[in-house]
This record gives C-alpha cells, sequence and structure tokens, in this order.
C-alpha cells in the first residue's frame, strides 16, 4: 500500500494537531516564499492590478513591473530580457521547450535525446514524442546519477534535432555536464534544452557559457510561489506557442500576465542572485554535508546517492537499509521534520524511484531512500533536530521490519 495517501490519518491517529512542520526540509519540492517577496508581490493583487495590455496608466504601471521582472530573470541566467518567456512553471517551461520546435524545426520522424532521470515533465513529454512519431533516445546514468557526454555523442543521429538534459536532478541534486553536452550539440547544429528547474538560483547559471538554446525556471523551487515560472528562449530559436490568444509575451505565450507572481518571480530572482554572490551556496553545502557526515557517522548502513559527483547544494538524498522510505517520511512527519521519498505510488504499490534505479541501485534500496532537501530559510538548528531524531527513529523502524534481521543486519 502507498503510506502518502494515509499521512494526514496517521498524524491525526498520532494526536497530532494540524502544526506548522518545525523542520522543513523538502525545498526540492517546494520553498517558502520569501518575506521580502512576498512584500514585492502584494501590491499587484490589490492597489496595482491593472492589466498590462491596456494603454492606460494603470496598466503601463503593470508592464514596468512585468518587464522589470524579466530584467531581473534575464540576469540571473545571463540572458537578454526579450529572450524570457514568463510561464505557469516548471512543467509548463519543459513542455514547452520539447514540443515548441515541433512544426518548426522538428518533423515527425526526427530524432531527439534526452536522458533516464529527467523530471517527469520532460520524460513524459518525450514519450508524447515518440507516441507522435519522433524517435527518442534516453541516455543512461552511471552509479553516480551523472550523463555521460560521451553517450551523448554515441547517441547522435543524422537526424537529431533536440537535446535535453537536466542541469540538477531532483532527487540526488546530481549536476549535469551541460556546458560539454551544449558544446556537443552546437558543434553538431541541434538544438539543446536544459531544465534548470532545481538548478536556478542554486549555482551559477550562465546561458551562454551552458551553450543552450532553451532553459527552464520554476518559481516555487526558488522562494517565489507556485505557479509561475519562465522559459529561457535564444534569440532566433524557432519557437512555437503552446497556448494560442493574444500577442501577449511577443506572441509566444498568450494569456493576460500572472503579474503578482512574475513580479515574484523577478524578486526571487534578485535575491537569489545576491545570495550567490553573497557565497550562500557554500554555507548551505557546509549545512548538507555536515548533515550527511552525521548520518554516515551514526547510523550503519545509510548510503548516499550520488556522493562523488558535483552536486546542487542543497540536496542529500540517503539510502537507510532495511527500511522503506515513506514509512521514515511519515515517522518523521510525526516528529515535526518534513523530507521526501522519491518512491511513487502507483496501482496501490510503491514503485522505486527512476532515478535511482536508473543509477543502479536495487529497488530496496531505492525504495529505502530519502530526500533531504535544505532552502535559504534552513538554519543549523534544523540539521541539528532532524540528526537528534533519525538515528532512533531508523532503528525503530529497522526494528520492525523484515528485511532487518534481530541482529542489525539486512537479510538479503
Ligand atoms: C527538475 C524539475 N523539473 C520540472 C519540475 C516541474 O516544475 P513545476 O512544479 O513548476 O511544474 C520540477 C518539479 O518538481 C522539477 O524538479
Amino acid at each position: 500500500m502507498c503510506a502518502h495517501g494515509n499521512a494526514g490519518a496517521l498524524a491525526r491517529d498520532a494526536g497530532v494537531k494540524s502544526q506548522c512542520m518545525a523542520v522543513y526540509l523538502d525545498n526540492n519540492a517546494t520553498t517558502p516564499v520569501l518575506p521580502e517577496v512576498l512584500a514585492a508581490m502584494q501590491p499587484y493583487f490589490s492597489d496595482e492590478f491593472g492589466n498590462a495590455s491596456s494603454i492606460h496608466r494603470r496598466g503601463q504601471k503593470t508592464r514596468a513591473a512585468i518587464e522589470k521582472a524579466r530584467e531581473q530573470v534575464a540576469k540571473l541566467l545571463g540572458a537578454a530580457p526579450q529572450e524570457i518567456v514568463f510561464t505557469s512553471g516548471g512543467t509548463e517551461g519543459d513542455n514547452h521547450a520539447l514540443f515548441g520546435l515541433l512544426g518548426t524545426s522538428i518533423q515527425p520522424g526526427d530524432h531527439v535525446i534526452t536522458s533516464a532521470i529527467e523530471h517527469h515533465a520532460v520524460l513524459n513529454s518525450a514519450e508524447r514524442l515518440r507516441d507522435l512519431g519522433y524517435q527518442v533516445t534516453f541516455v543512461p546514468v552511471d552509479s553516480r546519477c551523472l550523463v555521460s557526454p560521451d553517450e551523448v555523442r554515441r547517441a547522435l543521429r543524422p537526424n537529431t534535432r533536440l537535446i535535453s538534459i537536466m542541469a540538477a536532478n531532483n532527487e540526488t541534486g546530481v549536476l549535469q555536464p551541460i556546458s560539454e553536452i551544449g558544446r556537443i550539440a552546437a558543434e553538431a547544429d541541434i538544438y539543446f534544452h536544459t531544465d534548470a528547474v532545481q538548478a536556478a538560483g542554486k549555482i551559477p547559471l550562465n546561458v551562454a557559457e551552458l551553450g543552450c538554446d532553451l532553459l527552464t525556471v520554476s518559481g516555487h523551487k526558488m522562494h517565489a510561489p507556485q505557479g509561475v515560472g519562465a522559459l529561457y528562449v535564444r534569440k532566433g530559436t524557432p519557437i512555437s506557442p503552446l497556448l494560442f490568444g493574444g500577442r501577449h509575451e511577443r506572441g509566444r505565450r498568450a494569456g493576460t500576465e500572472n503579474v503578482a507572481s512574475i513580479v515574484a518571480l523577478g524578486k526571487a530572482a534578485e535575491l537569489a542572485q545576491a545570495w550567490l554572490e553573497a557565497r550562500g551556496a557554500e554555507q548551505m553545502s557546509g549545512l548538507r554535508d555536515r548533515l550527511e557526515r552525521e548520518i554516515l557517522g551514526g547510523i550503519e548502513a545509510a548510503t548516499v546517492n550520488g556522493a562523488g559527483a558535483p552536486r546542487a547544494p542543497n540536496t542529500a538524498n540517503i539510502s537507510f537499509d532495511g527500511i522503506e522510505g515513506e514509512a521514515l517520511v511519515i515517522a518523521l512527519d510525526l516528529k515535526g521534520v518534513a523530507v521526501s521519498s522519491g518512491a511513487a505510488c502507483s496501482s496501490g504499490a510503491i514503485e522505486p524511484s527512476h532515478v535511482l534505479t536508473a543509477m543502479g541501485l536495487p529497488p530496496a534500496r531505492a525504495r529505502s531512500s530519502l530526500r533531504f532537501s535544505l532552502g535559504k530559510q534552513t538554519a543549523a538548528h534544523d540539521i541539528d533536530a532532524a540528526l537528534s531524531l533519525l538515528p532512533e527513529t531508523v532503528a525503530r523502524l529497522r526494528s520492525l521490519s523484515p528485511a532487518w534481521s534481530r541482529h542489525g543486519e539486512l537479510v538479503r
């Protein structure tokens, strides 16, 4: 049975009143909106309510706010403002990147390369392309969760038109060799998209250095609200809209703009840049590294997945042999610590993460994994709190686990 559907009931059974999470370590799922971001967006719900397409002053004020946000997002990516298209989030950005080239420069029968560890926004789009008659190659990853540029080169065909490889994996945080893949794409004159949803705001990104034509960003992974994002489209890339209607976003995305959220994304991008310049990422990876070190030092049969590969500073993916990750998520939740497991619920059964299985983890170890993901609000005391609960919680679940013998070993 999938456990997460029962989390609410379990919490009630345990007498836990609906309470705010004391410790939130699930920032790859979503991040809280920062106070400065909330303050920046708030006027656009009330006083500044104009439609940016209106000619009157009220409209022009919101137009100016959108264009300021476009500059802020462009700056974070080293892009020109005209190259930024605002979207409803990462899923739309990825879909737009993969489907927007169709009918312009890509035709059925053409070949697309992506990887086995993409987010489902790319994976399922690629599956759909295959259904529509495109050829699709899913390149594998190694045990560290890395796509090899040589594999990408080997996968090239004369009819390859698009490569889509993510910048940072959402489950392991592993950073892919995007610049190298960008060079391969450029040499072969192939469009290159990268899903940078989990990289933006956490590591410096520059579209020229990455060599990408398209890059996806999502607001709610970088302390802006859910439901807003941006797609970078390199000047001259022939992309058609997904949504047809008015001439919004220079004809690339129809629909009255979500002004408040766009303003928020701009502000979040500005704050992220300042945070990166102030070496915030180094501090964050210091906390993450301590979390990993103390878990590995204090809990037997724990493994960091993706260790040894370059990683985003905020993500730790750790397997605890002998237990189900979902059970550990719920046990920690009851104690006020929010983390996640990469397992997915499918037809009532727990499916191990496609990312961890692509890395070669056996299904049981993949299912025993937890993802801890830090945010800009995470402090040392949050890490301390998680560390103080984990050993006992893992030990208790192992004592109940048929996969873990009484002698404290994994039954093979
Ligand atoms: C790597 C990656 N791409 C795309 C998405 C989808 O973004 P959104 O939730 O904004 O649609 C996510 C969300 O988890 C993600 O982690």
